[in-house]
């Protein structure tokens, strides 16, 4: 009952806390004789990494990652694979102040509420630092999923959204925001400098997309590949929307502007557009996998927002420690990383029940 684990055939079990000796995850369900180094991981979890930019937190975290099991001879072999990051710069004193204080927006009071007791170092368990895990988890997914291309950006910055005709995938990795729009990486720099020099914090909206993700994946009715992709989005810190292609905006088209029409091209099934993002009935349908998700802003800040203590006395909390002005931009990562977890488990899924099936969207015939 204590729900730190997700997946079926490929399972994934996360444990640490922010300011423990260090943090990992167990990754079982890997099928045997896959390529796995621990440069496989290293290069996703930099991504991730805290300290970066003048744009995410300063805490230092070299995030160094350690194959403990599961794998011989650079192969995976079946068994659990462990993984174990250093927890190497903490400091703890930063958080003395909210072991009393139930800081807004964090999950202070419920865990209190619920266990009674918590560490309240960094956020302990429920701090961001536990999506590290996450996010070597993933590595270990996209080597299952072979040629399947998970790739996320930012798409919406505070109020300042990207202008989608610019989009290029090649931006992404040349500027500190993930944002695939060059044309608006400075004004994004600037108001995300104003923002942190006011005390303050703002959210995003991330996107992830998922090419070359073969047809059948998911399973109607209670394991639809769509509702897991937002359980696992959702699943991480600070997020409060997912979206699945048209997402929320499909409520607004037409039956006819939203229909995905379908086309033979060289006895495949060829769709003129994407409003599904990729899924139907559950079910992918071997176009790109999309999905978006909406993080808040930051909840520690400078300025000093009322709440209430242990005691029940009423105070104010104002952030010391140190954090990201906005923490979407390391979320994009991490939703990748969640993306990639999803999508491997139901392949291995999908195989495990059809074996013989086709990976492309070629119609059977009987
Ligand atoms: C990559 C990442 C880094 C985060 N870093 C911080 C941070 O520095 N400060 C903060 O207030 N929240 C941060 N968060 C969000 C909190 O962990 C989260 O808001 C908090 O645990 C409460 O959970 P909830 O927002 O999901 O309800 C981060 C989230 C992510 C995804």
């Amino acid at each position: 009952m204590s729900h730190n684990s997700f997946g079926h055939l490929f399972r994934v079990t996360t444990w640490g806390e922010s300011h423990g000796p260090a943090l990992g995850c167990v990754v079982d369900g890997c099928p045997p004789r896959i390529p796995l180094t621990e440069t496989d991981i290293q290069p996703w979890l930099d991504r991730r990494r805290p300290g970066q930019s003048k744009f995410t937190t300063q805490r230092q975290e070299p995030d160094a990652v350690r194959i403990l099991s599961g794998v011989f001879e650079g192969l995976t072999t079946g068994t659990p694979i462990a993984l174990h990051i250093d927890n190497v710069d903490q400091r703890s004193k930063d958080y003395g102040d909210i072991a009393e204080k139930f800081r807004p927006g964090h999950a202070d009071l419920t865990y209190d509420l619920k266990y009674g007791i918590r560490d309240y170092r960094g956020g302990g368990r429920s701090s961001a630092r536990e999506t590290a895990a996450r996010v070597a988890a993933g590595a270990v997914a996209r080597k299952i999923l072979g040629d399947v291309k998970i790739r996320g950006a930012l798409v919406q910055l505070g109020p300042h959204r990207i202008d989608r005709d610019r989009w290029d995938w090649k931006a992404v990795a040349e500027n500190p925001l993930f944002c695939p729009d060059p044309s608006a990486v400075e004004a994004w720099e600037a108001y995300l400098a104003d923002i942190r020099k006011r005390g303050s914090s703002c959210g995003a909206v991330i996107e992830i997309v998922a090419d070359g993700v073969p047809p059948g994946l998911g399973a109607p009715i209670y394991a639809k590949l769509d509702a897991d992709l937002a359980g696992a989005l959702m699943g991480i810190n600070a997020v409060k929307g997912v979206e699945i292609g048209e997402g929320f905006a499909a409520a607004a088209l037409t039956g006819e502007d939203n229909a995905d029409e379908m086309h033979m091209r060289d006895g495949v099934v060829a769709f003129g557009t994407n409003h599904a993002g990729g899924i139907l009935g559950g079910i992918s349908t071997g176009q790109p996998v999309v999905a978006r998700f909406a993080v808040k802003p930051t909840s520690s800040i400078l300025t000093p927002r009322a709440s209430v203590d242990r005691q029940g006395h009423e105070v104010e909390v104002s952030t010391k420690g140190r954090h990201d002005p906005c923490v979407g931009i390391r979320a994009v990562p991490v939703g990748e990383a969640m993306v990639a977890c999803v999508l491997a488990d139901h392949l291995l899924r999908h195989r495990a029940q059809n074996p013989d099936a086709p990976t492309q969207a070629r119609i059977p015939r009987n």
